[in-house]
């Protein structure tokens, strides 16, 4: 068995705030409890709710750690752990938080297994925002062949996956993007129609293109800036998945609203709710993977930093400077 490393290179952060609040430092670190596995992290994935973590949004104790995300080898078990062996690549998406680092101890029961065909850089794009894919049109509004649906941020590194992901369930898919760089992404990403982020009537555009009737599900990530357009889009009975807050948070708002919009149905939903057990972590990983080896989903690695720039990662996401995925790996 290898030794457990006992320091790592880390990203902290002692208050909340802007990008400049992450530092790049070094801790001890403590050989991995009973049920821990501690992983050297190969790649690790930069998701939107780091920048949740890092400004309060959702707040942390601090100091604390950041990152929901990444792939790497087990380098040391814990006594009770029969779920993982030193030297097998895995890879997990979810907290604590603390993956923004070299090495880090992690519950051994909720890391996946890697396959052949999946490098560690894609492992690290693809567990969180893929399982998140996975949940939002298998779970939030079960999509079927023909549905029309509107995606936001059809480009970005959950609207990537998710735009693939439905256009090989037969959904006909409207992508909303900000640039024609990002149109065109998304159009090879299975997306069937863009609207541009800018457009002045996004819900006229959205009836144009389905003959009037709206559309069966939105999967809105934008949050405070988009929600009521959102459900302006929908047909009557139609479902609004709201999960992310990329321009700030929902305001309250009554449910008159969605009775007045014929009926409508209106989840909040986050990816831990739908992987809380193992078996469920496992089989919607499978999903995702079996998605990837028969060729429905590419996963494409667009951005890659040093894990000691992450500060200059959260500003480009921050400032939609990325598409797809990014990941940030230790050297
Ligand atoms: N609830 C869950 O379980 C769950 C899980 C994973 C992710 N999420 C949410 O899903 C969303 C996407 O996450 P991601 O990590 O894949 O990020 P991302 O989509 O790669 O990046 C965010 C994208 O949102 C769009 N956007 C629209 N308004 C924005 C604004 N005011 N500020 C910044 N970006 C804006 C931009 O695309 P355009 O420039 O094309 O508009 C930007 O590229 C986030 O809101 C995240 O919180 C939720």
């Amino acid at each position: 068995m290898s030794a457990p490393a006992s320091e790592s290179h880390v990203i902290r952060f002692r208050m909340f705030g802007g990008p400049e609040v992450l530092e790049h430092t070094t801790i001890r670190l403590p050989a991995p409890g009973p049920d821990e596995a501690q992983i050297r992290h190969t790649a690790i994935g930069l998701n939107f709710i780091d920048t949740y973590h890092r400004d309060g949004l959702y707040p942390l104790e601090l100091p604390s750690g950041l990152g929901s995300e990444a792939a790497g080898v087990v380098q040391a078990v814990g006594a009770r752990v029969t779920t993982c062996k030193p030297g097998d690549r895995v890879a997990y998406a979810g907290g604590p938080v603390g993956s923004y680092a070299e090495y880090r101890n992690y519950p051994a029961e909720r890391l996946v297994p890697v396959p052949e065909n999946v490098s560690d850089e894609q492992a690290a794009a693809v567990m969180l925002k893929g399982l998140t894919a996975w949940y939002l049109l298998r779970r939030s509004y079960v999509v079927q062949p023909g549905d029309s649906i509107l995606l936001y941020a059809a480009a970005g590194g959950v609207g990537s996956i998710a735009s693939q992901w439905a256009h090989a369930l037969g959904a006909r898919v409207i992508g909303i993007v900000s640039t024609e760089e990002k149109a065109a992404l998304a159009r090879s990403q299975g997306c069937d129609h863009i609207i541009m982020a800018d457009h002045g009537d996004i819900a006229g555009a959205v009836r144009g293109l389905t003959g009037g009737a709206g559309v069966a599900a939105v999967y809105d990530s934008v949050g405070k800036d988009t929600f009521f357009t959102s459900l302006d889009c929908l047909r009557p009975h139609g479902t609004m998945v709201s999960f992310g807050n990329s321009s700030g948070a929902v305001e309250p708002f009554s449910p008159a609203e969605l009775a007045k919009r014929h009926s409508l149905y209106v989840t909040r939903p986050i990816l831990f709710d739908f992987v809380a057990t193992r078996e469920e972590l496992l089989a919607a990983s499978e999903k995702l993977f079996g998605r990837i080896a028969d060729g429905s989903i590419r996963v494409r690695v667009a951005q890659s930093y040093a894990l000691r720039d992450a500060a200059l990662a959260h500003r480009d996401l921050e400032a939609r400077r990325t598409t797809g995925s990014t990941v940030l790996v230790p050297r």
